[in-house]
């Protein structure tokens, strides 16, 4: 039941996630049941694509207008744009475009950001136990971020947003301090994340790489650094339970889920095409029957 085919009319419109591989996607299964449940007439395509470039241009028709973009075409999103929205521009990433209805054009945004702090904002929450009204609880916390390619981009650039002291912490030193400038942060390389701890209680997240595959991977950084943390976030979602995430729960602090940033991301890409807002549960649902 992954689409709708009584749906798919001359009216139908088209959208996808575009990368290369693209058959692990989740994202289809997610918002072919939502668009279904909202009545939307729409369709979530895996596109295998090579040159972003070249798939935009062959099919730059009205009723193609909603593309995510996964590996390796983060950044290809950001050149194929004919605009760029304020906040991704600031970001440098572009994850999400959709073509305006007014004039055609396709308009690139960054989701990333929004779905991964917001997950990180009810990790804080829940460890809390409090429903927090007023401003974000990563305001004032010390929020070190792992990686400074996209996704180390958008955290950081949300870290800011919410009012964290933000700390780009990557492999190459000269790509953290050029993030790190950018958000007003400070800069160390992972080598020195191992004794870096001015404080207790800091938010982790790690948007590297490392992690993707369980079998060789090692951790981003060592256990014996975890304890410094109260909660730890992995954009990594495929093993859900990363060797991060698992040698932070043993360490004592929260842990939360590459799948939801997946979640949250999803939310907010299916109200931005659909214009009504997502079954969030639905999509729990799904994302729990397809894992
Ligand atoms: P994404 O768009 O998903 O963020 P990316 O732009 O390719 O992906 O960024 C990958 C990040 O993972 C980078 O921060 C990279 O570090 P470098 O800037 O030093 O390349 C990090 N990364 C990848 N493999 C790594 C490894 N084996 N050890 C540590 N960091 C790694």
């Amino acid at each position: 039941d992954l689409y709708n085919f009584r749906l798919i009319g001359p009216d139908t419109k088209v959208h996808g996630v575009i990368g290369n591989p693209i058959g692990h996607s989740k994202s289809p299964h997610l918002y072919n049941a939502a668009f279904k449940s909202i009545n939307f007439n729409g369709i979530y395509l895996p596109l295998l694509v090579d040159s972003v470039a070249n798939f935009i241009d062959t099919y730059n028709s009205p009723d193609f207008v909603g593309y995510s973009f996964t590996i390796p075409h983060k950044e290809a999103g950001l050149k194929c744009c004919d605009e760029i929205d304020p906040k991704a521009k600031e970001i440098g990433a572009v994850n999400c475009m959709i073509r305006r209805t007014t004039d055609g054009k396709l308009i690139g945004y960054n989701v990333d950001y929004l779905g991964a702090i917001a997950a990180i904002e009810e990790g804080l929450q829940a460890l809390n136990g409090s429903s927090n009204t007023s401003g974000s609880l990563l305001a004032g916390k010390l929020f070190v971020v792992m990686g400074a390619g996209g996704a180390g981009k958008a955290l950081a650039y949300g870290g800011k947003e919410k009012g964290a002291r933000v700390v780009v912490a990557n492999r190459t030193y000269d790509k953290a301090k050029a993030l790190a400038n950018k958000v007003g942060g400070e800069a160390i390389t992972l080598a020195e994340l191992e004794n870096f701890h001015p404080e207790d209680g800091m938010v982790l997240a790690n948007t590297t790489s490392v992690g993707m595959k369980p079998r060789t991977d090692q951790t981003p950084v060592s256990k014996k650094a975890l304890k410094h943390y109260s909660l730890v976030f992995d954009a990594i979602y495929t093993p859900k339970w990363t060797r991060l995430l698992q040698e932070a729960q043993e360490s004592g602090a929260a842990v939360v889920f590459g799948t939801e940033m997946l979640l949250n991301q999803a939310f907010v890409q299916i109200e931005n095409f659909s214009g009504v807002p997502a079954p969030k549960q639905l999509i729990r649902d799904v994302l729990a029957r397809n894992t």
